[in-house]
């Protein structure tokens, strides 16, 4: 399906019971260390989240040098591939517009999405609309939490949290 800068996604079926799942595979052979915890905080974060606006995470697993994410599949693509596709839907491939109820929809449910995870103390660093994913109804996830930061203190509540955290758009 994609490729990013560390990884790829796939879209593959479970054995298990035949369901459509996006898979995020990570080759964690080059990376340095911090890259490495990163890949695998995306991983981690994930798994402890659960709302309808934020991408659904079904399992992870290390396979050699693998990292593999295992993920709903959301078919509806990203909210920057349907501005995109809004935009050039006008007279002459310009000029078109988006929906508005559509946009209204996913705004509402990303930032849903941002307080689920703010209220667990995850700041994402980056929100953007490629990062949107859309359900076969249109409704957004946030996604793609690969260089998300959980804010903690050594106490263990929540705190200003480090540089990296201050850096985030809370
Ligand atoms: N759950 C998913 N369902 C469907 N497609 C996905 C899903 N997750 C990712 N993708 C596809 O993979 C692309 C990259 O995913 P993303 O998680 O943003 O990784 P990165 O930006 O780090 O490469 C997305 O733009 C989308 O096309
Ligand atoms: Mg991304």
């Amino acid at each position: 399906m994609a490729r990013g800068a560390f990884g790829r996604v796939y879209k593959a079926k479970s054995k298990r019971d035949g369901a459509t799942v996006a898979l995020k595979t990570v080759d964690l052979a080059g990376l340095k260390r911090h890259e490495r915890a990163e890949a695998v905080d995306e991983a981690r974060t994930l798994s402890r989240l659960a709302h309808p606006n934020i991408v659904r995470h079904l399992d992870s697993f290390i396979d050699g040098d693998t990292l593999g994410i295992v993920m709903e599949w959301l078919p509806g693509g990203t909210a920057h591939a349907l501005a995109r596709a809004g935009l050039q839907g006008g007279p002459g491939g310009r000029g078109g517009c988006a929906d508005e109820v559509a946009a209204w929809r996913i705004f509402l449910g990303a930032l849903s999405g941002l307080v689920h995870l703010h209220s667990k103390r995850v700041i994402h660093r980056d929100v953007k609309s490629m990062n949107l994913f859309l359900d076969g109804e249109g409704h957004a996830r946030v996604g793609d939490l690969g260089i998300a930061r959980q804010r903690v203190t050594h106490r263990g509540g929540s705190s200003g949290g480090d540089g990296a955290a201050r850096a985030g758009p809370c």
